[in-house]
């Protein structure tokens, strides 16, 4: 025995001696919520009131706002308002619902990426290519201060080129400003920048206007070091997308991504009828045609479709091209909690399930504005949810429905999915074979989840012999022994095995003033000592016999449903 324990302790020592992690995530299976709001309905209740609320309050008379959460498969919840005050002539939509069109801004750049991503997938362009190899004019000698030839597709992508921001006219406070000189601003002409995309008429600006005034511009950054925001960095993935597909962008988004999801509402440009427009009073950019700009922010679209295109990115996350994950962060941005995916704006806080778990949970966003019109589609995979927030009016409103929606929305879920890891999961299991003495009993709670409380195999406890030499294992025994889902399966003939796996996490001692700050770091180190060949801490659920195995212990072990209710959520967490 004194040899095997120091084999184990030296092989599970070398990669990650130091590490302390303490709320693994995921905690569990996705939940198949497909049609049903089961769980939800109080929260989407008080989501509903509060809503309607925020609406009455008069600085919103002239704003209207479609709101859809939608599952892996179906829509589960939309909420409508229009505003109360509109343009007598010419009012677009007078009453809002699923197919009403907004300018979804700069969700745009999600489509670009994807469009790059096909074309990535089909060979036609790979993301690790610099841009230069499709835009003929950013390669040879008459480009500027930016280096093209060292800024690829991905890093693009991922608002990591170091690029300027906009292009040409774009932002320029000559649009905005009636009277530059009043603000101290010295008088100005907009002699430098091409006649187009500028007060009064915005009419479009073209590729030549935009490469022209590019081979002008500095980079703020050296490529690949810094994330910042970038439109130009998507108006030229559009011009790639053209290159290579040799269609216009508009037909290629067209036939590439709008047919197939059937997104009837989604299109570059403005809808011949007023018939669903959202035309906020005073607006002028309904009308707009956003020329060499539409990558980046050019798309009209409804609720609906949006909803459609939220599953579709929940059931494709991670299989959309090889070697990518869009949804993962590829830089940080300035705190703690933000970051840039492939280019989606991705949010992780632990803060939101407090006081009962510090877990983190993450939002991929991608949010978009242009005068009036203010979006948002939230990507929360973990719970297999989708959320689109669309606004025309006024800009506030987009941040206080994402809050009023989004923090009942997952505890509400975060509550549902214990009580059905309880159902599903929690209790004791006993050896098949009935001449051995061993045993798991298996607790859960939103604190701690998929737990094992007891494990006795062949008669030894576990918990006193091996577990203790798991990776993370402190000594003083501050450590519980969790379960946490691999989202992989064993598929065989007639039956099919949910794949977790033991990870030890650290308990949290609470926010001592003394708390070291490495205490905060934690290196993800799931697969720990093999015996015979086989990972020691791989869990197999089979769910229609309730049968528990552990491949490496030769064992399987049956369910006992009692116990199973003994052992379900603590703290309440239903009730928020
Ligand atoms: C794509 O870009 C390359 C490199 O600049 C160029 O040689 C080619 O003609 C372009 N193709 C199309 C269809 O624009
Ligand atoms: C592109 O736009 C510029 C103005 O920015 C205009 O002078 C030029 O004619 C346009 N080119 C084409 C091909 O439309
Ligand atoms: C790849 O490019 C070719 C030529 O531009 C185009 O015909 C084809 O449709 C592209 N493939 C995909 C999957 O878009
Ligand atoms: C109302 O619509 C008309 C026609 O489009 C437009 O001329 C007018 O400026 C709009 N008024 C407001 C306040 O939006
Ligand atoms: C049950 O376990 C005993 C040892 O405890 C072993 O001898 C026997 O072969 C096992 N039976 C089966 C069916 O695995
Ligand atoms: C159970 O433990 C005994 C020793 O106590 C050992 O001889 C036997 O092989 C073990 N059986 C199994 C199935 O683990
Ligand atoms: C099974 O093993 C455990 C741990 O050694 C022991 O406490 C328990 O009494 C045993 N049960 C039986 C039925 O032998
Ligand atoms: C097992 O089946 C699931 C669908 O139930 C599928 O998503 C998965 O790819 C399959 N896994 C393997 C290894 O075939």
């Amino acid at each position: 025995m004194a040899g095997l324990v120091k084999l184990i302790v030296l092989g599970s020592t070398i990669s990650s001696a130091v590490a302390k992690c303490y709320d693994p995530t995921p905690a569990f299976p996705v939940p198949l919520w497909e049609g049903t709001t089961n769980g939800l309905e109080s929260a989407l209740e008080t989501i509903t009131q509060n809503l309607n609320k925020l609406a009455e309050d008069s600085e919103y008379d002239t704003s209207s706002f479609s709101v859809e959460v939608t599952s892996d498969t179906d829509t589960l919840w939309t909420h409508f308002h229009t505003a109360r005050k509109q343009n007598e002539t010419r009012p677009g939509v007078r009453h809002v619902d699923g197919d009403s069109i907004y300018r979804i801004a700069s969700i745009t750049k999600t489509f670009t990426t994807l469009g790059i991503l096909y074309q990535h997938t089909a060979g036609n362009l790979s993301l690790d290519d610099t841009v230069d190899n499709y835009i003929a004019e950013l390669a040879g000698p008459a480009i500027g201060a930016i280096p093209w030839n060292d800024i690829t597709l991905r890093i693009m992508a991922s608002q990591l080129s170091g690029i300027p921001r906009e292009g040409m006219a774009q932002a320029d406070l000559m649009n905005g400003l009636p009277d530059p000189t009043a603000v101290g601003l010295p008088p100005a002409s907009m002699v430098d920048l091409p006649p187009c995309y500028q007060h009064p008429d915005f009419s479009p600006c073209n590729r030549t206007g935009l490469l022209d005034n590019l081979n002008k511009r500095s980079p703020l950054f050296a490529p690949n070091q810094k994330s910042t925001y970038s439109n130009l960095n998507f108006e030229l993935l559009g011009l790639v997308l053209e290159n290579v597909t040799g269609v216009t962008y508009s037909e290629y988004m067209r036939a590439a991504i709008f047919a197939p999801l059937s997104m009837t509402s989604t299109s570059l440009s403005t809808p011949p009828s007023d018939d669903h427009a959202v035309l906020p009073l005073g607006q002028f950019f309904w009308d707009v045609d956003q020329g060499v700009h539409a990558p980046t922010g050019g798309i009209f679209s409804s609720s609906r479709d949006m909803s459609k295109y939220a599953r579709f990115i929940l059931a494709h996350s991670n299989a959309l091209a090889p070697g990518v994950n869009w949804l993962s962060p590829a830089s940080w941005s300035t705190d703690t909690s933000s970051f840039y995916g492939l280019p989606w704006e991705i949010f992780r806080t632990s803060r939101l399930l407090q006081p009962h778990s510090s877990r983190p949970i993450t939002f991929v966003t991608k949010s978009g504005g242009v005068p009036d019109y203010f979006s948002r589609l939230s990507i929360v995979p973990e719970y297999g949810l989708g959320l689109t927030v669309l606004v025309g009016g006024n800009a506030d409103l987009l941040e206080q429905i994402q809050e009023l929606v989004t923090v009942p929305l997952i505890r509400a879920a975060e509550a549902q999915v214990w009580r059905d890891v309880a159902d599903r999961y929690t209790g004791t299991y006993t050896a098949t074979n009935s001449t051995l003495n061993s045993s798991i009993e298996l607790a859960s709670s939103a604190a701690t989840g998929l737990t094992l409380t007891s494990f006795i195999s062949n008669s030894s406890d576990v918990f006193a012999t091996l577990l203790p030499l798991f990776n993370g294992a402190a000594a003083d025994g501050t450590w519980r022994a969790q379960l946490v889902p691999t989202l992989l399966y064993k598929n065989e003939t007639t039956r099919q095995g949910e794949i977790w796996r033991i990870v030890i996490a650290a308990e949290r001692e609470g926010e001592r003033a003394d708390r070291p700050i490495w205490d905060d770091f934690c290196i993800t180190d799931v697969d720990t000592v093999s015996y015979a060949g086989l990972p020691i801490n791989e869990v197999v659920f089979w769910h229609e016999e309730g049968v528990l195995e552990l491949p490496a212990w030769k064992v399987s072990m049956k369910r006992a449903r009692e116990g199973a209710e003994t052992l379900v959520v603590q703290g309440g967490l239903g009730a928020m």
